[in-house]
């Protein structure tokens, strides 16, 4: 018979050997974690386009969910909560400051940033919409950005099926004034669309910002063709056609003598990675016919 403590005795070695067993493979885990999540950082930040992924991964996949379980909040309240605490009410372009400063020093986000929203504004002066769509609002940069330029009269119907990120929108535009200006339509771009001459009391539209999920931009521009409400010479500007790209939209309006195309060469917003804007030109169901 064994008395209790060497009973004990005996226990206390078995765990020992056990933690000590185990040790070094928790030890070759955690390493192993620990290089991979470097790797990933450094990946992130090399200007290199094959690690755009690495970056979106890094940012939306491993930052994201940490820093949402640390602060209790989503990253698109804190960009909310940054712009009611930074900028100034009623003035659009402070809204646009403080979006551009939290994303490039706090945290990586998905609006289309200061670089592109150059390229956007420019587009946006030179036609001078009176009734611009955009499919995906996301917090409302670019609709605060776009409406910031509108000509007295004119409106900006913005799409977003995501509930909060619709709500976050709507407060964005309110607390940058221009409520008048921008319409935020909840619901998918594929529900919507068909409804905006009816609902929406759309004719046609002058311009289209395309910023949604990519592998919606052609069928919605085919739809937006199909429920007639592109008239000759309505320009079409899709972002992020290089990164993470839009090939079929790319290949279907490049090839195509309904659309004329120029390239605007950029980065992806807030980063080194290479991307574009495709700035697409309806020349009617009847365009000229190509050499
Ligand atoms: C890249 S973000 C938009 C960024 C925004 N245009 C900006 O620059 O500030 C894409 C947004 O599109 C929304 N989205 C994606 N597919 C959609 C669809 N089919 N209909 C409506 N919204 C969509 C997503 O929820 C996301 O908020």
């Amino acid at each position: 018979m064994w008395d209790s403590p060497t009973l004990l005795r005996a226990g206390c070695r078995c765990r020992l050997s056990l933690v000590m067993l185990e040790a070094p493979s928790l030890l070759l885990v955690a390493g192993g974690v620990g290089l991979a999540l470097l790797a990933l950082r450094w990946l992130a930040t090399t200007d290199l386009q094959f690690f755009g992924w690495a970056f979106i991964g890094w940012n939306e996949f491993i930052m994201k969910p940490i820093r949402n379980l640390l602060m209790g909040s989503s990253k698109e309240q804190r960009i909310l909560q940054h712009v009611l605490q930074h900028a100034v009410a009623g003035d659009p372009q402070s809204v646009v400051a403080a979006i551009d400063s939290y994303s490039l020093e706090k945290e990586w986000a998905m609006h289309v940033g200061e670089k592109k929203g150059q390229i956007v504004d420019r587009v946006l002066r030179e036609q001078q919409p009176s009734v611009l769509l955009e499919l995906g609002a996301y917090c409302g940069y670019s609709a605060v950005r776009m409406a910031r330029l509108l000509l007295p009269g004119a409106r900006l119907l913005t799409i977003e099926f995501n509930p909060d990120y619709a709500a976050i929108t709507q407060r964005m535009v309110e607390f940058a004034g221009l409520q008048d200006k921008v319409t935020v339509v909840l619901g998918a771009s594929q529900d919507i669309i068909p409804q905006l001459k009816m609902k929406y009391d759309v004719d046609t539209l002058d311009m289209v910002f395309l910023d949604h999920w990519k592998d919606r931009y052609l069928p919605d521009m085919l739809l937006l063709e199909e429920c007639g409400l592109l008239r000759e010479g309505t320009v079409l500007l899709a972002d992020n056609v290089i990164y993470p790209g839009a090939p079929d939209f790319l290949e279907y309006v490049r090839g195509n003598n309904r659309f004329e195309c120029s390239h605007f060469s950029s980065y992806l917003e807030y980063s080194k990675v290479v991307d574009g804007l495709e700035k697409v030109v309806y020349k009617g169901l009847s365009g000229p016919a190509r050499p």
